[in-house]
């Protein structure tokens, strides 16, 4: 239920962090990958390290904020593969600040790769996936979409919102393609070490140590257990799941 041998995903924010490790999962599940980033040669990276296993992987450039750079993307992954049946939407970004500090540019930069991302790629990509009546689209949204938190280092409103609006959209769209035999569903992980991460909130040991004394499972998440999930949204496991989300966060959120 779990084999993806013979599909060809597509994985937005694939330069990285949680990108990255979703991909690799995806190629260990057997399917071929187009990356999308802008960051070229970190794509190229991954992918001669997928290609060394047998996989076949696109690196292509893409912004996922411009409509031009993503019609143009998504020609170069069908004139490659030929069909699209995994989309993962996972380019984003973390503004920190509150409504009282935030400037408008980072709040639009924030809604524009979070939300209008989400959007111009599913507006591209959904077209393929109803003419061959398949599909699964995964969205990442944050536990941050559902609960807030006091600490300094977490008052993101930006990301809140932009968040939140990823889970309106999963259940929109899972309610309107269904009958395509395209499920949407959306993963909230918790906190992972990663290229956003890395400098902010797992730079301060007292909050890491604050972080894991809350939750349940006593620690952050390791790389790549974001991808169990991801994996079940994106293969036949999930044939009859959709407009749904999952909370990957150790339990911290129900404490
Ligand atoms: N790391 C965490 O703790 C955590 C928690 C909850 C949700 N998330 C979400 O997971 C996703 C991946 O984040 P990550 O933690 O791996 O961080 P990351 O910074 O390593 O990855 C983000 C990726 O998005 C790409 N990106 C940003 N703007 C883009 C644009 N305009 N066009 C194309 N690509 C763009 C970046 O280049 C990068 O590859 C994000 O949506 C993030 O909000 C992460």
């Amino acid at each position: 239920m779990f084999d993806l041998t013979g599909k060809i995903a597509v994985v937005t924010g694939a330069s990285s962090g949680l990108g990255a490790d979703a991909a690799r999962a995806y190629a260990k599940a057997g399917a071929n990958v187009a990356l999308l980033a802008r960051r070229q040669d970190k794509l190229e990276a991954l992918a001669q390290e997928l290609r060394a296993e047998g996989i076949d992987a696109l690196p292509v450039g893409c912004d996922v904020t411009d409509e031009a750079s993503i019609e143009k993307a998504i020609e170069t992954v069908i004139d490659h593969f030929g069909r699209i049946d995994i989309l993962l939407n996972n380019a984003g970004v973390a503004v920190r600040g509150g409504v009282d500090t935030l400037s408008q540019e980072d709040w639009d930069r924030s809604m524009n790769i979070n939300v209008k991302g989400i959007y111009l790629m599913c507006k591209y990509v959904i077209p393929h996936m109803k003419a061959q009546n398949y599909g699964k689209i995964v969205n990442i949204s944050s536990v941050n979409a559902l609960f807030g938190d006091k600490n300094d280092m977490f008052i993101r409103h930006a990301y809140n919102t932009s968040k939140a609006a990823v889970l309106g959209l999963t259940l929109g769209m899972a309610c309107s393609y269904g009958q395509f035999n395209i499920t949407v569903n959306a993963v909230c992980p918790g906190l992972f070490e990663s290229e956003m991460t890395q400098n902010t909130l797992f730079k301060s040991e007292a909050f890491l140590q604050g972080y894991s004394a809350q939750c349940p499972m006593s620690r952050p998440g390791r790389r790549g257990e974001v991808s169990g999930p991801i994996l079940f949204f994106s293969s036949d496991a999930s044939s009859y799941v959709t407009g749904q989300h999952v909370v990957v966060d150790g339990g911290t959120s129900l404490v």
